[in-house]
Parts: structure tokens; sequence; C-alpha cells
């Protein structure tokens, strides 16, 4: 398999449909890899500026994602043959009366671009004139900021252009030569595949299955408008369920780890001796201390300098067990101590060593006197699943999107993932307290 990474909205290049990435970059990878030996391709959406990261950290073989060559990017990253050729696009307000036709006419004027695309490099050059400019994630926002009013211009690739303008209530006024072309990228030096890829991709261009590929998406009106599914939020459900899905799964690996990583600073920090228990409150204290999208960062990006490559979903649960165990090892620490010292006195004096006592006297009561807290850390947890999209995991926020890419509905789709979201916590909350209250201990405080 040949890990390809990507970043959507960039139709008809890139961009998600039914649920999963597809356009011209996607196909075309596809077909060269498969001509270069590979049995496929598996593709990580993720934000353009950091596609030559992880392409240098190895997390990914190959950037599929319109890029354009340019000598800084040589620098840092082997490019193939040209696939393609661009120029910057002006989109503009559909009947806003503002029709820029070239830079100097957007003097004063606030311009949207993608983060680290050269849409961004060309309005940063021309800087000194320029209004703000106001830097986004993806094409997308770009175009949702112009759509209401909150940037005057957007600078987009020209061979995307048509797909914004066909869906959205904007405009192109202008195109600017700036005379680009896209090639796919390999890690500096990995001149196999770069050579495989070359071959393959002559070969590809050469072939009459180069012609379809054009046809499908450049020609062809039907498959132009992604679309093909309607408008209506509802309808998108089923996939924001199946973001929902990974949501979960990393809430349910963030917690367990982070659960384990709890008890055990707990127990080094309330019954082990004093110089234990400083280091693991110093441990505690690194694990709370780093906001999560760092730590993310350091598991995906800078791990593999020391030679640990994770996958990132595998990178996104590990972070959020991390940082929940610090928090956790807090909940489960208080309420240990809550429980008084004669316990454990009592427990030793009938012969059980620290550990035993810890493990059959301390620790039950303290984990029924912990789910209040420990439900809060859930949601938060819960929550901050989100932030994995950094690291091109799929989750719902991710999904949501996507869909929104397609609806263009934000209220709709929104308020339905708000919903998902307030039906998972709320529902485990409520299981939580029904536990509790179960598992009430006669005679121990705690509610009731
Ligand atoms: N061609 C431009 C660049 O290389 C923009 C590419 C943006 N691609 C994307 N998939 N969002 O900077």
């Amino acid at each position: 398999m040949l890990v390809v990474g990507t970043n959507t909205p960039f139709p008809p290049f890139e961009y998600v449909a039914n649920g999963t990435v597809t356009g011209f970059d996607i196909d075309a990878i596809n077909a060269i890899a498969i001509k270069a030996g590979y049995d496929g391709i598996t593709v990580n959406d993720m934000p353009f500026d950091s596609l030559i990261l992880a392409l240098q950290e190895g997390q990914i073989d190959v950037i599929a994602s319109g890029m354009t060559i340019t000598p800084a990017r040589q620098q840092q990253v082997d490019f193939t043959l040209p696939y393609w050729e661009a120029d910057q696009t002006i989109l503009v307000r559909k009947g806003g009366g503002f029709n820029p036709q070239d830079m100097t006419d957007l003097a004063g004027k606030t311009i949207g671009v993608q983060t680290g695309t050269t849409g961004a490099y060309l309005a940063e050059e021309d800087n000194a004139s320029l209004g703000p400019i106001k830097d986004h994630d993806t094409f997308l926002y770009a175009v949702l900021d112009l759509v209401n009013g909150r940037v005057d211009a957007v600078l987009v690739d020209s061979p995307v252009a048509p797909a914004f303008t066909s869906q959205y209530p904007v405009v192109a006024s202008a195109t600017i030569r700036t005379g680009e072309q896209y090639g796919f990228a390999v890690r500096k030096g990995n001149t196999v595949l770069l050579n495989a890829l070359n071959s393959a991709l002559r070969k590809f261009k050469g072939s009459p299955d180069w012609d379809v590929l054009l046809t499908k998406y450049f020609n062809d009106q039907q498959s132009m408008n992604q679309n093909q599914q309607g408008l209506d939020p509802l309808q998108y459900v089923p996939y924001l369920l199946t973001g929902f899905y990974y949501t979960a799964l990393l809430t349910a690996g963030g917690l367990l780890l982070g659960c384990g990583i709890g008890i055990s600073l707990a127990f080094a920090e309330t019954c082990l001796p004093k110089a234990i228990r400083d280091l693991s409150a110093a441990v505690d204290q690194v694990l709370r201390g780093i906001p999560l999208i760092v730590m993310f960062f350091l598991l995906y990006f800078s791990l593999p300098q020391v030679g640990i490559t994770l996958a990132p979903g595998l990178a996104a649960a590990i972070g959020l067990g991390l940082r929940s165990g610090g928090y956790q090892s807090q909940i489960f620490r208080s309420t240990i101590e809550s429980i008084g010292t004669e316990q454990t006195e009592a427990a030793l004096s009938i012969g059980m060593n620290t550990f035993e006592a810890y493990r059959h006297v301390l620790l039950p009561q303290a984990l029924r006197l912990s789910i209040p807290a420990w439900s809060n850390e859930f949601t938060i947890v819960l929550k901050d699943t989100s932030l994995a999209y950094a690291l091109g995991v799929t989750e719902l926020l991710k999904e949501a999107a996507n869909i929104v890419a397609l609806t263009l509905q934000p209220l709709g789709v929104y308020l339905i993932v708000a919903a998902i979201y307030f039906v998972a916590s709320t529902g485990i909350n409520r299981t939580m307290n029904m536990l509790y209250v179960r598992w009430k201990i006669p005679g121990l405080g705690g509610g009731t």
C-alpha cells in the first residue's frame, strides 16, 4: 500500500463524496501506484501545511494534493514530473459589485487564502498594499468567509475555481498568471519511488485511461457537480455516525489508557515513598501542562525522528490518554485521600502489603467515589477528540466539515453534530450516575 497524503476539499482534484476521499489526484495516484507495482493506496486527508512535514517524517509516502512545484518546496521534497498547470484566480461575492482585475485592485481589501498555499504566498508578497490576509485551514472555509462577507476576495488555484463558483454564490473576477505546475511529491532522496512514479506517470499520461480521468473530472458536468446527494443535511446522518464511530473509539481509547495511567500515578502519589511520590507528581504536571494539540504533534510528527511512527488515530488516542491520565490521577488521588488513612492502616495491620491495600481496600471505594468527577473527564475527552482532525483522522467534526463542503448547510450540519455530542455525553453521564447510586457504599459519604 502506498500511503497518500492529501487535503480536501480541492475539487475536482480531491474532495469527499459518499464518505470517501476521491478526485482526479486520488484516481491518478492510485492508477500510477498500481502501474508502479503497489497493490493500492490508502489516503490520509490532513491539513495542507502539514503535508510536507508528514512526508519528511515518513507518515505518508507521497503527496497528491494539487501541490505546486516551487523552488522552496524542492529544497524539502522531490517532485515528480508536472501533471497539471495552474494560475491564481480571484474569487469575489456574486453580485457584490466588486470586480478586481489584478492584485493592485485588491489594495486595502481583506483577502482569504488557504494556509501554506501558493495563493497565500502571492498575497503575502503583495502584503504592503493589501489589507489583512486571513489564513484558512481549507479553501472551503476561505470561500465560506467570502460568502459571509468576512473577506472581500479569495485567491484560489484556477483549476479549482469553477468547482467553487458552480456551488457557491461566488464568481471569478480575474485570473492572475502565475504559471504554476502541479507535481506529486516524495521524500527527498527517495529516488526509487520517484523513478517508479515518474515512469508510471509517463505511461499513464500517454494512455487512454488518462483521458477517461480528464473526462470524468473536468468535462463531465454530472460528476463535476460532486454533490449528487442533495442538500438536506439529514441525508448525511449516516456519514456523521461513521465519523462518530471514530470519535467513540478515540474517546474509549483515551479514557482507558488515561484510567491506567491515572490509577498508577494516583497509587504512586498516595501510597509510595516521598521520592516516587514527587516524581509522579512531576509526571502528571507535565501531562496536564501540555496543550493537547502539542501532545498530538509531538506524538505524530516528532516521534518519527527517533524511529517511532504512529498511525494518526493511534497517535491521537495515545495523546488523549496521556493527558487524561494526568487529570484522572488527580481525580483518583483526591478520592483516595478522602477515604482516610485508618483504612490503609487497618489493611496493613491484617497483613496486606501497600499494593494489596491499594488494590483491595482503597481503589474499589475510590473508583466509586470518583464517578462524578470522572464523568466530567469523560465529557472533556469526548469533546477533545475533535482535535484529532489536525492529524487527518476523520472523526465526527471532520466528517461534518466534509458534509458542509457538499451541502453548504453549516447550520443544519453543525446542529446535528452538536446533537450527537450531546446525546453521547448525556447518555454516558446518566449511566455513570446510575452506577454511582447502585454502587453506593453504606456509611461512606459521597451522595445518594
Ligand atoms: N497549488 C497550490 C499550492 O501548492 C494550492 C494547493 C492546495 N491543495 C489542496 N489540496 N488544498 O500551494
